[in-house]
């Protein structure tokens, strides 16, 4: 089949710079999840593309890089039935052609299949829905018998059309041959002075062609956006959706309404997530991951029996069994921690590896390095892994004992078993099982007097 998707238009009511199609829903521009989820279909893809076309044809990608996107110019934004033209111009296959509205992110693939097979039969198929509400949405008029007539545009309709509660979702099927020449015959003289693509179903109808609708069951996939209202209702009701499914499929999700996912979430048996959680990009999480509130999950991987207290932040990290972190954790790209492994309160870790067991439990920065198994260091202890213009390596061994308020001056290894007293700087490689101290002499100053405070006169 051909898919066409229109994604020219301005987007006026969105009140943005970013062109309507590349605004985000789950942080995912909403023709990239269009794209998506048509990918996989044995299709060919144009997508019409006029305001902002640059912007959209850099940003637009398809997961499997041999699947090519056609890109149509539309310069001028004559209506939804030019942009249909411009993109059949470069069609000359036979194959029927599914259309697709740029502004209607979550169509679904047994959609696409379902039009596409009314097409290939030489019939006009679309996708209808009956709205409580219908908003300014076409309006599909039907004769006694119901079969369809027309589709009127609401700003075209009068009353009695207006009140019609079912309306064309934009996700249309035509044979391609029938297709052109209903679109030849399009003319502007409507309210908007623009051709309708809707236009063609008032002409199929007096052809006597049959026209197939299919009523749409879930209404998440024919809502469209055109404003930063209807833009944040989606989004909600979007991800209800997405953390009902995690529910259903054993993902113990506390409040389902105070969840985000921005990506996928892959979990084991028995985890469970409290409120205020996001997870961006690819997350897995094992068995028995328990993620208190307020936790932001990017591309990581967690491993089983993890905890994950409040107010932590993992990116791009690898965190092994039996971990705990947090609260108020921060793991940043290119971490992992080996099982057993303890991050406590403000510990900010970063391109490293982390052993077995290791525990670095308060006020710590650990960066651009390797420690082994069993090792504590001490709170507040720092890595000065940056020179000020390069980063260096910082390698502790097994069962290293690492004071409070230590800095490890890299590029620096310390070997295995050796102690590292507390506030010493470390400047020189250590070998294993050493005492390491700097001399710092104390002194008793007797009779010492405190300042005390001075009375301010008025
Ligand atoms: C359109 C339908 C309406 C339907 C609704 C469903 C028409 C005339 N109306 O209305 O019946 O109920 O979608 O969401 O088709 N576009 C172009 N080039 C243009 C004009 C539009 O590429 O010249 C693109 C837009 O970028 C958008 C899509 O076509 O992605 C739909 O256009 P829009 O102006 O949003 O149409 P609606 O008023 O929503
Ligand atoms: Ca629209």
């Amino acid at each position: 089949m051909n898919i066409v998707i229109l994604a020219a238009g301005k987007g006026t009511r969105m009140k943005s710079d970013l062109p309507k199609v590349l605004q985000p829903l789950a942080a995912k521009p909403i023709l990239q999840h269009i794209v998506d989820n048509v990918a996989e279909l044995k299709s060919h893809i144009y997508i019409v593309i006029g305001h902002g076309a640059q912007r959209v044809k850099d940003t637009i990608t398809t997961a499997d890089s041999s699947k090519v996107i056609h890109w149509v110019i539309q310069d001028k934004q004559l209506g939804t039935g030019h942009a249909v033209d411009c993109a059949l111009q470069h069609i000359d296959n036979d194959e029927p052609c599914v259309i697709l509205n740029g502004d209607v992110p979550l169509v679904s693939q047994e959609s696409v299949i379902n039009l596409a097979d009314i097409a290939s039969k030489g019939r006009l198929g679309l996708i209808t829905a009956i709205l409580d509400d219908p908003a300014q949405l076409g309006r599909i008029v039907r004769d006694d018998k119901q079969k369809i007539l027309a589709i009127r545009e609401y700003k075209d309709a009068n009353d009695s059309e207006r009140g019609i509660k079912e309306i064309n979702s934009g996700i249309i099927a035509a044979p391609i041959k029938k297709l052109k020449s209903w679109l030849s015959m399009l003319k502007n003289d409507n309210a908007q002075g623009e051709y309708y693509l809707t236009d063609i179903f008032g002409m199929a109808a007096q052809a006597g062609e049959v026209i197939e609708s299919v009523l749409a069951d879930n209404h998440l996939q024919i809502s469209g956006v055109n404003s930063k209202l209807e833009l944040s209702i989606l989004e909600q009701a979007y991800q209800q959706q997405q953390a009902n499914d995690l529910l259903m499929a054993g993902l113990h999700i506390i409040r389902s309404d105070q969840f985000m996912l921005r990506g996928s979430v892959k979990h084991g048996t028995d985890c469970t997530v409290d409120v205020n959680c996001v997870m961006e990009g690819q997350v897995t999480l094992g068995d028995r991951v328990h993620i208190e509130p307020n936790v932001c999950l990017k591309n990581c991987h967690i491993g089983n029996d993890v905890i994950i207290k409040a107010n932590s932040h993992i990116d791009d990290a690898i965190i092994g069994d039996d971990c705990q972190l947090g609260p108020y954790a921060r793991i940043r790209p290119n971490t992992k921690l080996q099982s057993g492994a303890k991050v406590g309160n403000f510990v900010e870790i970063k391109s490293a590896e982390i052993g077995v067991n290791t525990k670095i439990n308060h006020l710590s920065y650990i960066g651009d390095a390797q420690l082994g198994a069993n090792v504590n260091v001490g709170a507040g202890t720092i890595t000065c892994n940056y020179d000020g213009a390069n980063k260096h390596k910082t390698v502790i061994g097994d069962d290293v004992q690492i004071g409070s308020d230590c800095q490890l001056v890299a590029p620096l290894t310390i070997a295995q078993g050796s102690t590292v007293g507390a506030g010493t700087t470390v400047m020189k490689n250590v070998s294993s099982y050493q005492l390491v101290i700097n001399e710092k002499t104390q002194r008793e100053i007797d009779g010492w007097k405190r300042p005390t405070k001075t009375l301010k006169k008025d």
